[in-house]
């Protein structure tokens, strides 16, 4: 029989994943199909509910679902719990298991897209929100030299490194970092600043940006944002958000289905789909 997967969000039309597992499913002959749920806030318990009574076999979950889905599981991953919020529900048998691939898969497609290693690396995390967590200690996994963040709001910065690792990581305003931004390997956009439609708008000036570095958006909307493009011109290597998403889905897909998806495929698609 058929098996059934799916995202789990409000809004979720404009989503890419059906696209991305979709085509998967068909390219590994894996008898499957991915569809889009709108759950509003109010229903997600009922969502997960449905997902065991229907046996849906696994389930994406996008925003603003990702930590409200958390205490209806039957197990969390101890990574997302400590990001404190899923993205990946595999339904084993009936039990339903929750991980986050999102800050993973960043990790991943850096590595893998910009064809680095980051050992030693001494990176800057811009941003404190829930993009940011996932992505913080996925970084905190690597054997990076310094993961630092910096955030608009201090506090929340400060509160990020408390809960992570003070040993290797320090937080500043974003004008401290502006100052100290030579010092950085890499450095990782992972606010919205910059998104559609405020596209005018950068995160952090990169005035001090040492050429030959790696400068990195989460956004994907547009695929190259001023700050991306203001990077290359200074003479840095640039990535933009799509690695992220085609990642998280491939680490998602590997989780339900055992099998490595063609990400240039996956990515490819996803190129396509953001250019129309
Ligand atoms: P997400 O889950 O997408 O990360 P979020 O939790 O609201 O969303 O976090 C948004 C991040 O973008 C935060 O780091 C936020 O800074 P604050 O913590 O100071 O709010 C940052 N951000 C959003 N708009 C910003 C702006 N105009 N200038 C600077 N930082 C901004």
């Amino acid at each position: 029989m058929e098996k059934v997967y799916g995202l789990i969000g409000f809004p979720v039309e404009h989503s890419l994943s059906p696209l991305m597992h979709n085509d998967a499913f068909v390219r590994l002959g894996i008898p499957a199909r991915y569809h889009l749920f709108s759950v509003e806030p109010e229903q997600v318990g009922a969502a997960i509910a449905g997902v065991r009574a229907l046996g849906i076999a696994g389930v994406n979950v996008t925003i603003p679902h990702k930590p409200a889905v958390i205490p209806f599981l039957d197990e969390v991953d101890e990574q997302a719990r400590r990001i404190g919020a899923v993205n990946t529900i595999v339904n084993d048998n009936g039990r339903l298991v929750g991980y986050n691939t999102d800050g993973p898969g960043y990790v991943k497609a850096l590595e893998e897209e910009m064809d680095v290693s980051l050992d030693d690396r001494r990176i800057l995390v811009i941003g404190a929100g829930g993009g940011a967590r996932g992505i913080y200690f996925s970084l905190l996994s690597t054997a990076a030299e310094r993961i630092d963040i910096a955030n608009r709001t201090v506090e929340k910065a400060e509160r990020l490194v408390r809960e992570g690792d003070a040993r290797r990581s320090a937080y500043f305003s974003l004008a401290e970092a502006e100052k100290r931004l030579a010092e950085y390997d890499i450095i990782i956009n992972t606010t919205s600043v910059g998104m559609h439609p405020h596209v005018e708008a950068q995160p952090l000036s990169l005035e001090r940006l040492r050429p030959g570095g790696i400068v990195s958006d989460i956004i994907y909307n547009p695929m190259e944002t001023k700050w991306l493009n203001e990077a290359k011109a200074r003479g840095a290597r640039v990535q933009n958000g799509v690695g992220m998403l085609v990642y998280q889905g491939a680490l998602a897909f590997e989780k339900w289905t055992g099998q490595w998806p063609d990400v240039n495929r996956m990515k490819q698609l996803v190129i396509e789909a953001l250019r129309r």
